[in-house]
C-alpha cells in the first residue's frame, strides 16, 4: 500500500470516471491532487476534500509538468473520444519518466485492439507506455451500466430500451463505482505493477436481457428496440456535437450493432474482492430515484 502521504495525481479528475474515482481514493486516505481545467470544479473538488488542485490545459506539456511535481502515482483518465489521446499519453508518459514518478495508472477501455478510433488511440497509448520503461497499470474497463440513466425517462414514457444497435449484441456492462474502487486500489496498492485489468461486469448483457431485468424490476413490460442510427446521430449534432466525434460515434454504434462489447469479470472480482454490482441493483437505484 502506498505510504498515506504520497500524493496522487488524478487527470481529467472533474468529468464523470474522474469524480468517482477521486471519491474512491479519498476514501481510501489516499492524497489527492486533481488536475482540472475550470474554477468552479477545483473549487468543488477542494469541498469534497481534495488536497491539492492544479487548473490548466491537461494537452498543455508545462501544465503536466507543474500537476506531476512531488507526485507518487498518477491515474490518467483522458476526455472522451479525443483526437490526440495518443499523443497525450506520450507527452504525460515522458514527463513521468523525467519526473522519476513512481508508476502511471492508465484508464483506457475494454478490448483496445477493436478498429474504433478512439480504442485504437487508447491501443497506442498502452503500446507507448509498455515500451517506456516506466511501471505501469492498465485498466481496461467495458461500457458503463450508467449509460440506462440517459435514457431513463424515455424507458419510463415509452416502455421501451431503445439504443443504436442490435436489441442481441451483448456488452460486460459494468458500474463506474465498482470501476471507480477497482482504479483507486490499483493506484493505492503495490502489487498492480505492470499488469493489464480487463474490467467487465459479471453478466454479458443485451438490449433484450436488459428490458427483461427492467420488466421484472418495474412490474411492467418494457421492450427493447433498435433506434435507428442516422436518428442517433442526428440528436447529437442537433445537441451540438462536433462532426470529427460523430464520425466517431457512428463507427463505435456499427462496430456495437455487429459484435457488441463482451469480455470478462473475474479481475474485476478479484480486485473489489466481492461480486460487481449487477444491472438489476443498478436498475432498483433508479427506479427508487424515479
Ligand atoms: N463511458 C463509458 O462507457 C466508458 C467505458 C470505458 C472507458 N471510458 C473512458 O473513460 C474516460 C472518461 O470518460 P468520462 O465519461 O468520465 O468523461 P467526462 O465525464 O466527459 O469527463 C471528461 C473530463 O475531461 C475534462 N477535460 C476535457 N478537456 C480537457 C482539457 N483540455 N484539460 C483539462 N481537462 C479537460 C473535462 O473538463 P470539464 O469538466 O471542464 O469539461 C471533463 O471533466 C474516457 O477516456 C472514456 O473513453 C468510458
Amino acid at each position: 500500500m502506498s505510504s498515506s502521504s504520497d500524493l496522487m495525481l488524478v487527470t481529467a479528475a472533474s468529468g464523470k470516471t474522474g469524480r468517482a474515482c477521486v471519491s474512491r481514493l479519498l476514501a481510501h486516505g489516499a492524497n489527492v491532487r486533481a488536475l482540472v481545467r475550470r474554477q468552479d470544479a477545483a473549487d468543488e473538488l477542494k469541498a469534497s476534500g481534495v488536497q491539492e488542485v492544479v487548473i490548466g490545459d491537461l494537452f498543455d506539456a508545462e501544465v503536466l509538468r507543474i500537476a506531476m511535481q512531488g507526485i507518487s502515482r498518477i491515474l490518467h483518465i483522458c476526455p472522451p473520444m479525443h483526437p490526440n489521446e495518443d499523443i497525450l499519453a506520450a507527452m504525460l508518459t515522458q514527463i513521468a519518466l523525467a519526473q522519476g514518478i513512481e508508476r502511471l495508472v492508465l484508464y483506457s477501455v475494454m478490448h483496445p485492439h477493436i478498429d474504433v478510433p478512439h480504442h485504437r488511440r487508447k491501443l497506442k497509448a498502452e503500446e507507448t507506455l509498455i515500451g517506456s520503461g516506466l511501471a505501469f497499470t492498465i485498466l481496461q474497463p467495458c461500457r458503463y451500466m450508467q449509460h440506462v440513466d440517459a435514457i431513463w425517462p424515455q424507458i419510463l414514457r415509452d416502455s421501451a430500451h431503445c439504443m443504436p444497435f442490435s436489441v442481441d449484441s451483448r456488452f460486460s456492462l459494468v458500474h463506474l463505482d465498482d470501476l471507480a474502487e477497482a482504479a483507486a486500489l490499483a493506484v493505492m496498492e503495490d502489487n498492480h505493477e505492470n499488469a493489464i485489468y480487463e474490467l467487465g461486469g459479471r453478466e454479458a448483457l443485451s438490449q433484450s436481457d436488459c428490458a427483461r431485468i427492467i420488466s421484472h424490476v418495474l412490474g411492467r413490460e418494457i421492450t427493447a428496440q433498435t433506434r435507428p442510427l442516422q436518428d442517433f446521430l442526428n440528436g447529437a449534432r442537433a445537441a451540438g456535437m462536433p462532426e470529427a466525434r460523430i464520425n466517431v460515434l457512428d463507427i463505435m454504434n456499427r462496430h456495437y450493432d455487429a459484435h457488441g462489447l463482451h469480455g470478462n469479470g473475474n479481475i474485476l472480482r478479484w480486485l473489489l474482492g466481492r461480486e460487481p454490482i449487477s444491472f438489476e441493483d443498478h436498475v432498483r437505484a433508479l427506479a427508487l430515484r424515479g
